[in-house]
């Protein structure tokens, strides 16, 4: 068995801020009621129609290629994690493929919402592991403005969430370092509590104008419920991890969370005795990007100086289905 580990990183968001106090322009909101309960104050939104995840994850995906200092020749394999691709079908992983140039290598969308990338970034592992692949692509790209409702009916969702794409490059490791576990979890029980209904490929048509009307186009979300699972959830697979690889929280040098409200984070961290400067955060910019979420949080840690060489990483995710995972790395 080989061991896999990440040797390049990038992420990309639209130019286009809107601050809490834009969104107050459109519905019944407020700076101090978004900052106060999720600790967002601004994010990012596509300049104008026709602007996908696969475009998104382009530019994200160029920086981690040029970092890892590979072409996309070198790609073996993508894994795209998305909850909005650019079409109901193909996948967003095959608009990737063709948009970078690579060779007619296998391309995958992976659909576990906020947990995407924590899943993709695992399917790549057991790829490079095995032997497989040598270089794979791992992506996590969401365009959520596109599919909100912003009338104060959808304003506790709305708020939430923004456009962005992250990628990283998962290369053979030549020595010991890289990625020592990852753990994935689903309760299906709780589809419902974080959906979107339609339109769906089971009901005949798939869609009508009453679902419109009525907003079942847009996520609908039961927000103490998911809080509560996420702070349960992340703490748990998170001591998984060390569990796992016989370690201990004091072992850890940072953990990349992902990013749905800045009290979940304070929470986790909180209930497993981590300083908050162990715990990475950058919510306040980019609000909720999903799959995107934990590759730019990496990304920006990197950037920031954050993780050095033999540092214990852990990333943790929890989200929609219910969803939630982690992965342990020795950078
Ligand atoms: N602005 C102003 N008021 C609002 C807003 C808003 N944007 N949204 C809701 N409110 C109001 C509500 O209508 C309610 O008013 P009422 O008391 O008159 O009925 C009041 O604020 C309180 O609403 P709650 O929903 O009880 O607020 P809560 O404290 O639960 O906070 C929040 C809501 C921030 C959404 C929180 O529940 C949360 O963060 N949940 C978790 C979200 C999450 O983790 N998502 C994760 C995954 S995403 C994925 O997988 C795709």
């Amino acid at each position: 068995m080989y061991k896999s580990k990440i040797t390049g990183s990038g992420f990309y968001v639209p130019s286009k801020v809107v601050t809490n106090d834009d969104l107050g322009k459109l519905m019944d909101t407020s700076d101090e009621w978004i900052f106060k309960r999720t600790g967002i104050k601004e994010r990012h939104y596509i300049e104008h129609s026709g602007i996908g995840s696969s475009d998104l994850a382009y530019e994200a995906s160029k920086k981690a290629l040029e970092q890892a200092d590979l072409t996309a020749e070198d790609i073996d394999f993508i894994v795209f994690a998305t909850l909005s691709p650019d079409f109901s079908f193909p996948g967003s992983g095959v608009l990737l493929q063709k948009k970078l140039g690579c060779r007619n290598i296998g391309a995958v969308d992976i659909r576990t919402q906020c947990t995407g990338f924590i899943y993709a970034l695992s399917i790549a592992d057991n790829f490079v592991r095995t032997g497989q692949y040598k270089n794979v692509l791992v992506v996590g790209g969401e365009v959520h403005s596109t599919g909100m409702d912003f009338s104060t009916k959808g304003r506790d969702v709305a708020v939430l969430f923004g456009d962005g794409a992250g990628a990283v490059v998962l290369s053979r490791s030549e020595d010991d370092h890289g990625i020592l576990s990852t753990h994935l979890n689903s309760q299906g029980e709780y589809y419902d509590k974080l959906w979107v209904e339609s339109p769906a490929s089971r009901n005949i048509p798939r869609i009508v104008k009453k679902d419109i009307d009525e907003g079942r186009i847009y996520p609908l979300m039961d927000g103490k419920v998911v809080f509560k699972h996420a702070v349960k959830r992340m703490k748990e697979v998170v001591l998984e991890a060390l569990e796992t690889n016989g370690l201990s929280v004091d072992d850890v040098s940072l953990i990349v969370p992902h990013q749905a409200n800045l009290r979940i984070n304070q929470m986790v961290a909180r209930q497993l005795k981590i300083p908050d400067e162990k715990m990475f955060n950058n919510i306040e910019k980019y609000g909720n990007t999903t799959a995107a979420t934990i590759p730019i949080a990496l990304t920006e840690a990197l950037e920031q100086n954050l993780i050095h060489k033999g540092d214990l990483v852990v990333m943790v995710s929890f989200g929609s289905g219910f969803t939630w995972g982690s992965v342990a790395i020795r950078w």
